[in-house]
């Protein structure tokens, strides 16, 4: 653990015994004075940014019903809290796959975040590098990894994989060059899934240059000159960096069609290939049948995320909240972590309650860099940190690993059980 990514905790109280001073001051320009919670980020986001972007972004797929779902799935639940225990020496640090993070969450990887905020994925891995957070660098991305890996040694890369075997290992052979050590391996994205709302917003990735397009940049100034044209003026045209070895499509573009490689025939022989071939952890993303967690560690994950991809692939999937009891129970041998739809303290504790060791939280983060850059991130990793450390102190616990189901009851007879 390189000491100079170990600093900048802002909540207190942390152990007393590892004063983690602030090193930079975290306060947002005025206009974001209301920001109170991670949701108050998202309407920042949405009044600063070009309705296609946040649409992007904000939306899931079709009817929208796993998005909603995810955010119901913890009223599922309610805590039962005990009293007159000393909680005044409580800590939020987590310890997850040997190494001990400021908190049990981290940054889930976001694709083509240098397209919402100016620089996206650098802002959000310096955000976590100095808050001691893990952060997943999406392959589907705008900056090179290469890049994000020398500004946060310890960020994650996640990969979606080519379709060619020749391309996986290419990329797999990149991802170690840049000096990774842990791999996400996203394994719910086998096609592109249908996004109608990103149609109707005027989405499309490569986004294709039009009227609309056009006002909307006009009428969002501060982010066309913030980040859009100052991206442009500064470091060129964005293009998919990372869903290959090699480069891929421009962002911006009247007729090029986004790279996407038909992933359909890929088999756990590719991940137990990964494996072979990958030197460091590796964590697969997007489980929620407990067959295929069972399948991921024998095929030789070191994690599971527990995830149905913030619901924007099969719209209707279960929310990960519902079956990460039972996949938790299947699997004792590695830290299934979760992600969907997580914007509360009190949502990361239900998970924690429910047996999770972590938790990734993915849009608001945008959002925060969106409006405010890495100050931006800073502030809503401090929020939620100290969401986490309040809702501790009241639950009646002073470690992470204390946050047991004993703590939980189901709201309706039959919440929790398997589905
Ligand atoms: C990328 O992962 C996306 O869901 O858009």
């Amino acid at each position: 653990m390189p000491p100079d990514l170990s600093g900048g905790s802002t909540v207190a109280p942390h152990r007393a015994a590892a004063p983690t001073p602030v090193d930079r001051p975290l306060a947002l320009p005025a206009r974001l004075g209301h920001v109170l919670c991670l949701d108050d980020f998202e309407a920042a986001a949405r009044r600063h940014l070009p309705a296609p972007v946040f649409a992007y972004v904000s939306g899931g797929v079709e009817r929208n019903q796993s998005l909603r779902a995810n955010e119901r799935a913890f009223d599922d639940y309610e805590f039962v809290t005990r009293v007159l225990i000393d909680t005044s020496k409580r800590s939020t640090e987590t310890t997850l796959l040997g190494r001990t993070w400021s908190a049990p969450f981290g940054i889930a990887p976001m694709g083509i975040s240098a397209l919402s905020a100016y620089r996206g994925d650098l802002v959000l891995t310096q955000a976590a590098a100095r808050e001691n957070l893990p952060m997943i660098m999406s392959g589907s991305s705008l900056i090179r990894m290469e890049e994000i890996a020398k500004a946060n040694p310890q960020a994650w890369f996640q990969a979606y994989l080519p379709g060619a075997e020749a391309e996986i290992v290419a990329l797999v052979e990149r991802v170690k060059a840049a000096g990774y050590g842990t791999l996400v391996v996203t394994l719910d994205a086998s096609i592109a899934s249908n996004r109608e709302n990103n149609i109707r917003a005027g989405f499309s990735t490569p986004l294709r240059p039009s009227v609309r397009l056009a006002w909307e940049g006009l009428t969002h100034p501060r982010w066309l000159f913030g980040t859009f044209l100052k991206t442009i003026a500064r470091h060129g045209m964005p293009h998919f960096e990372n869903n290959y070895a090699r480069r891929g499509a421009p962002i911006l573009s009247a007729s090029v069609l986004r790279d996407f490689s038909d992933r359909g025939h890929l088999g756990w022989q590719h991940i137990r290939m990964i494996r072979k071939m990958w030197p460091g952890q590796m964590v697969v993303k997007g489980i929620l049948d407990v067959r295929d967690a069972r399948l991921s560690i024998e095929n030789g994950a070191d994690g599971i995320i527990v995830s149905n991809h913030g619901g924007r692939q099969l719209d209707g999937t279960v929310s990960p909240m519902r079956v990460l009891p039972r996949i938790v129970q299947a699997c004792p041998e590695v830290p299934v972590m979760i992600d969907s739809g997580f914007r509360r303290g009190t949502d990361v504790l239900k998970a924690l309650a429910l047996g999770a060791r972590f938790v990734f939280v993915g849009r608001p983060f945008n959002y925060a860099a969106s409006v405010a850059g890495e100050a931006g991130v800073r502030k809503a990793i401090s929020l939620l940190r100290e969401e986490v450390s309040r809702d501790m102190a009241m639950l009646g616990v002073t470690t992470v690993a204390d946050i047991r189901d004993d703590f939980l009851m189901p709201r309706h007879a039959g919440a929790g059980a398997p589905v």
